[in-house]
Protein backbone atom coordinates (compact mmCIF):
# COMPACT_ATOMS: atom_id res chain seq x y z
CA UNK A 1 0.00 0.00 0.00
CA UNK A 2 2.92 2.45 0.96
CA UNK A 3 4.75 1.31 -1.88
CA UNK A 4 1.90 2.35 -4.79
CA UNK A 5 0.54 5.71 -3.53
CA UNK A 6 4.20 6.76 -2.03
CA UNK A 7 2.62 7.04 1.50
CA UNK A 8 5.02 6.92 4.75
CA UNK A 9 3.58 4.43 7.62
CA UNK A 10 3.07 5.51 11.33
CA UNK A 11 2.19 2.84 13.50
CA UNK A 12 1.09 3.48 17.03
CA UNK A 13 1.99 0.32 18.92
CA UNK A 14 -0.16 1.32 22.24
CA UNK A 15 1.24 -1.90 24.03
CA UNK A 16 -1.08 -3.13 27.06
CA UNK A 17 -1.92 0.56 27.26
CA UNK A 18 -3.79 2.88 28.48
CA UNK A 19 -5.73 1.50 31.48
CA UNK A 20 -9.54 2.54 30.36
CA UNK A 21 -11.30 2.61 27.59
CA UNK A 22 -12.04 7.15 28.49
CA UNK A 23 -8.14 7.74 28.72
CA UNK A 24 -7.84 5.73 25.26
CA UNK A 25 -10.71 7.82 23.95
CA UNK A 26 -9.28 10.86 25.55
CA UNK A 27 -5.96 10.53 23.36
CA UNK A 28 -7.44 9.65 20.20
CA UNK A 29 -9.72 12.45 20.64
CA UNK A 30 -7.07 14.67 21.59
CA UNK A 31 -5.14 13.76 18.52
CA UNK A 32 -7.78 14.49 16.16
CA UNK A 33 -8.30 17.51 17.01
CA UNK A 34 -4.28 18.48 16.35
CA UNK A 35 -4.16 16.13 13.35
CA UNK A 36 -7.20 18.49 12.17
CA UNK A 37 -5.41 21.62 12.78
CA UNK A 38 -1.92 20.47 11.25
CA UNK A 39 -4.31 18.89 7.88
CA UNK A 40 -6.15 22.21 7.70
CA UNK A 41 -2.49 23.65 6.99
CA UNK A 42 -2.48 21.22 4.36
CA UNK A 43 0.12 18.60 6.11
CA UNK A 44 0.41 14.85 6.31
CA UNK A 45 -1.81 13.89 3.59
CA UNK A 46 1.37 11.58 2.68
CA UNK A 47 0.93 9.71 6.04
CA UNK A 48 -0.92 6.69 6.86
CA UNK A 49 -1.87 6.61 10.60
CA UNK A 50 -2.63 3.21 12.03
CA UNK A 51 -3.61 2.55 15.65
CA UNK A 52 -2.84 -0.58 17.69
CA UNK A 53 -4.74 -0.22 20.83
CA UNK A 54 -5.13 -3.45 23.09
CA UNK A 55 -8.36 -5.79 21.30
CA UNK A 56 -11.30 -3.88 23.64
CA UNK A 57 -10.61 -0.76 22.26
CA UNK A 58 -10.46 -1.02 18.38
CA UNK A 59 -13.73 -0.86 17.58
CA UNK A 60 -15.18 1.62 20.18
CA UNK A 61 -11.78 4.15 18.42
CA UNK A 62 -13.21 2.98 14.72
CA UNK A 63 -16.67 4.11 15.52
CA UNK A 64 -15.38 7.23 16.62
CA UNK A 65 -13.46 8.13 13.32
CA UNK A 66 -15.65 8.85 10.86
CA UNK A 67 -12.32 9.94 8.08
CA UNK A 68 -10.15 7.59 6.04
CA UNK A 69 -6.98 8.69 6.80
CA UNK A 70 -6.18 6.50 10.13
CA UNK A 71 -6.88 2.90 10.44
CA UNK A 72 -6.82 0.40 13.17
CA UNK A 73 -4.72 -3.05 14.29
CA UNK A 74 -4.18 -5.69 16.74
CA UNK A 75 -0.95 -6.52 18.29
CA UNK A 76 -1.67 -10.22 17.92
CA UNK A 77 -3.20 -13.01 15.77
CA UNK A 78 -3.72 -16.54 16.97
CA UNK A 79 -2.78 -18.96 13.50
CA UNK A 80 -6.62 -21.28 13.97
CA UNK A 81 -9.52 -20.48 12.41
CA UNK A 82 -11.86 -20.89 15.80
CA UNK A 83 -12.47 -22.80 18.64
CA UNK A 84 -11.34 -24.36 21.88
CA UNK A 85 -7.93 -21.80 22.21
CA UNK A 86 -8.35 -20.00 25.01
CA UNK A 87 -7.23 -16.42 25.80
CA UNK A 88 -6.18 -16.11 21.31
CA UNK A 89 -8.02 -14.29 18.68
CA UNK A 90 -8.91 -15.30 15.49
CA UNK A 91 -8.54 -13.61 12.24
CA UNK A 92 -12.38 -13.49 11.55
CA UNK A 93 -12.63 -11.60 15.56
CA UNK A 94 -9.95 -8.94 14.11
CA UNK A 95 -11.99 -8.44 11.17
CA UNK A 96 -15.31 -7.73 13.17
CA UNK A 97 -13.66 -5.42 15.08
CA UNK A 98 -12.26 -3.29 11.65
CA UNK A 99 -8.66 -4.02 12.30
CA UNK A 100 -7.09 -4.09 8.94
CA UNK A 101 -3.49 -4.11 10.37
CA UNK A 102 -1.88 -6.75 12.59
CA UNK A 103 1.64 -6.60 14.40
CA UNK A 104 3.31 -10.45 14.44
CA UNK A 105 6.46 -11.24 16.18
CA UNK A 106 7.46 -8.38 18.29
CA UNK A 107 10.17 -8.73 20.80
CA UNK A 108 8.42 -8.71 23.97
CA UNK A 109 5.85 -11.37 22.49
CA UNK A 110 9.15 -13.53 21.30
CA UNK A 111 10.37 -12.90 25.21
CA UNK A 112 6.88 -14.64 26.21
CA UNK A 113 7.89 -17.81 24.13
CA UNK A 114 7.01 -16.94 20.80
CA UNK A 115 9.12 -18.71 18.45
CA UNK A 116 10.37 -18.15 14.71
CA UNK A 117 7.61 -21.10 14.14
CA UNK A 118 4.79 -19.07 15.75
CA UNK A 119 5.42 -16.30 14.29
CA UNK A 120 5.74 -18.02 10.55
CA UNK A 121 1.97 -19.80 11.08
CA UNK A 122 0.72 -16.40 12.54
CA UNK A 123 1.69 -14.42 9.48
CA UNK A 124 0.47 -16.79 7.15
CA UNK A 125 -2.85 -16.72 8.72
CA UNK A 126 -3.09 -13.10 8.90
CA UNK A 127 -1.87 -12.49 5.21
CA UNK A 128 -4.15 -14.62 3.83
CA UNK A 129 -6.92 -12.93 5.80
CA UNK A 130 -6.05 -9.84 4.00
CA UNK A 131 -4.37 -7.91 6.83
CA UNK A 132 -1.66 -5.21 6.17
CA UNK A 133 0.93 -7.49 8.35
CA UNK A 134 3.62 -6.10 10.37
CA UNK A 135 6.33 -8.31 10.94
CA UNK A 136 8.56 -7.36 13.68
CA UNK A 137 12.53 -8.44 13.71
CA UNK A 138 15.52 -7.58 15.07
CA UNK A 139 18.20 -8.69 17.61
CA UNK A 140 19.01 -8.37 21.19
CA UNK A 141 22.04 -7.04 20.98
CA UNK A 142 25.37 -5.88 18.58
CA UNK A 143 28.43 -7.38 18.42
CA UNK A 144 31.65 -6.18 16.42
CA UNK A 145 32.02 -8.97 14.03
CA UNK A 146 27.82 -8.69 12.78
CA UNK A 147 27.15 -12.38 14.16
CA UNK A 148 24.17 -9.97 15.18
CA UNK A 149 23.77 -9.85 11.11
CA UNK A 150 23.72 -13.34 10.77
CA UNK A 151 20.37 -13.80 13.19
CA UNK A 152 18.85 -10.97 11.77
CA UNK A 153 18.54 -12.74 8.22
CA UNK A 154 17.48 -16.06 9.98
CA UNK A 155 14.77 -14.82 12.10
CA UNK A 156 13.91 -13.45 8.75
CA UNK A 157 14.07 -16.46 7.00
CA UNK A 158 12.46 -18.91 9.70
CA UNK A 159 9.37 -16.17 10.16
CA UNK A 160 8.46 -16.31 6.71
CA UNK A 161 8.99 -20.11 6.32
CA UNK A 162 5.47 -20.59 5.71
CA UNK A 163 4.43 -17.34 3.16
CA UNK A 164 4.35 -18.12 -0.37
CA UNK A 165 5.43 -15.09 -2.80
CA UNK A 166 1.69 -14.64 -3.57
CA UNK A 167 0.58 -13.46 -0.18
CA UNK A 168 3.75 -11.08 -0.12
CA UNK A 169 2.56 -8.08 -1.29
CA UNK A 170 0.96 -6.84 1.98
CA UNK A 171 3.80 -7.64 3.97
CA UNK A 172 5.53 -4.89 6.01
CA UNK A 173 8.92 -5.81 8.17
CA UNK A 174 9.34 -3.33 11.26
CA UNK A 175 13.18 -3.65 12.07
CA UNK A 176 13.16 -2.75 16.01
CA UNK A 177 16.65 -3.52 17.35
CA UNK A 178 15.58 -4.88 20.56
CA UNK A 179 18.79 -2.94 23.02
CA UNK A 180 16.69 0.30 21.48
CA UNK A 181 13.15 -0.31 22.94
CA UNK A 182 11.75 1.20 26.03
CA UNK A 183 12.40 3.26 28.80
CA UNK A 184 15.68 4.92 29.18
CA UNK A 185 16.33 2.97 25.95
CA UNK A 186 18.05 5.22 22.61
CA UNK A 187 16.90 4.79 19.05
CA UNK A 188 19.55 3.99 17.09
CA UNK A 189 21.50 6.51 14.23
CA UNK A 190 19.21 6.81 12.36
CA UNK A 191 21.92 6.85 9.04
CA UNK A 192 22.57 3.21 10.16
CA UNK A 193 18.84 2.25 9.49
CA UNK A 194 19.56 2.78 5.98
CA UNK A 195 21.83 -0.10 5.72
CA UNK A 196 19.70 -2.55 7.46
CA UNK A 197 16.73 -1.57 4.92
CA UNK A 198 19.18 -2.66 1.93
CA UNK A 199 20.36 -6.07 4.25
CA UNK A 200 16.46 -7.06 4.75
CA UNK A 201 15.78 -6.30 1.42
CA UNK A 202 18.90 -8.51 0.03
CA UNK A 203 17.43 -11.30 2.29
CA UNK A 204 14.11 -10.97 0.85
CA UNK A 205 16.41 -11.12 -2.64
CA UNK A 206 17.62 -14.45 -1.71
CA UNK A 207 14.10 -16.18 -0.38
CA UNK A 208 11.95 -14.74 -3.03
CA UNK A 209 13.07 -12.25 -5.98
CA UNK A 210 14.10 -8.55 -6.59
CA UNK A 211 10.31 -7.70 -7.70
CA UNK A 212 8.41 -8.90 -4.01
CA UNK A 213 11.52 -7.25 -2.33
CA UNK A 214 10.32 -4.01 -3.61
CA UNK A 215 6.58 -4.83 -2.71
CA UNK A 216 8.04 -4.84 0.67
CA UNK A 217 7.62 -1.95 3.04
CA UNK A 218 9.93 -1.72 5.83
CA UNK A 219 9.64 0.51 9.12
CA UNK A 220 11.99 1.29 11.80
CA UNK A 221 10.82 0.95 15.20
CA UNK A 222 12.85 1.60 19.11
CA UNK A 223 12.78 5.08 20.66
CA UNK A 224 11.21 6.94 18.08
CA UNK A 225 10.11 10.24 19.22
CA UNK A 226 9.42 13.64 17.56
CA UNK A 227 12.91 14.89 17.63
CA UNK A 228 14.26 11.69 15.35
CA UNK A 229 11.34 10.59 13.25
CA UNK A 230 11.94 13.25 10.19
CA UNK A 231 15.31 11.67 10.06
CA UNK A 232 14.54 8.10 9.86
CA UNK A 233 12.63 9.71 7.19
CA UNK A 234 14.80 11.46 5.25
CA UNK A 235 18.37 9.88 6.33
CA UNK A 236 17.33 5.93 5.63
CA UNK A 237 14.24 6.48 3.83
CA UNK A 238 12.74 3.37 5.27
CA UNK A 239 8.81 3.53 4.84
CA UNK A 240 7.80 4.65 7.89
CA UNK A 241 7.85 4.11 11.84
CA UNK A 242 6.36 1.76 14.52
CA UNK A 243 6.10 3.80 17.67
CA UNK A 244 5.56 2.87 21.14
CA UNK A 245 5.51 4.84 24.09
CA UNK A 246 5.91 8.42 22.10
CA UNK A 247 2.50 7.07 20.68
CA UNK A 248 0.62 7.17 24.11
CA UNK A 249 1.03 10.96 23.76
CA UNK A 250 -0.89 12.59 21.05
CA UNK A 251 1.02 15.15 21.00
CA UNK A 252 4.25 13.89 20.37
CA UNK A 253 2.57 11.26 18.16
CA UNK A 254 1.00 14.48 15.98
CA UNK A 255 4.17 15.60 15.86
CA UNK A 256 5.52 12.72 14.48
CA UNK A 257 3.49 12.39 11.78
CA UNK A 258 3.76 15.83 10.98
CA UNK A 259 7.50 15.63 10.66
CA UNK A 260 7.78 12.17 9.14
CA UNK A 261 5.18 14.24 6.65
CA UNK A 262 7.74 17.13 5.70
CA UNK A 263 10.75 15.32 5.13
CA UNK A 264 9.15 13.50 2.26
CA UNK A 265 10.93 14.42 -0.49
P1 LIG B 1 9.24 2.28 22.04
O1 LIG B 1 8.63 0.89 21.57
O2 LIG B 1 8.93 3.30 20.98
O3 LIG B 1 8.55 2.58 23.32
O4 LIG B 1 10.73 2.08 22.21
C1 LIG B 1 8.63 0.52 20.23
C2 LIG B 1 8.01 -0.84 20.06
O5 LIG B 1 8.22 -1.70 20.93
O6 LIG B 1 7.31 -1.09 19.08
Amino acid sequence: MTKKTKLKLVVANWKMNPNSLKEAKKIFDTFKKLIRQSSGQAKNKNVTTVFCPPFPYILPLKKSYLGNKIFFGAQNIFFEKEGAYTGEISAHILKDLSAHFVIIGHSERRALGETDEIVSKKVLTSLRSDFHTILCVGEKERDSEGKFLFDLSEQIKNSLKEIPANLMSKLIIAYEPIWAIGEGKKAMDAKDMHFISLYIKKQLIKIYNRKIAKLVSILYGGSVNSENAGEFITESECDGLLVGRSSLNPYELSKIITNVSKSIK
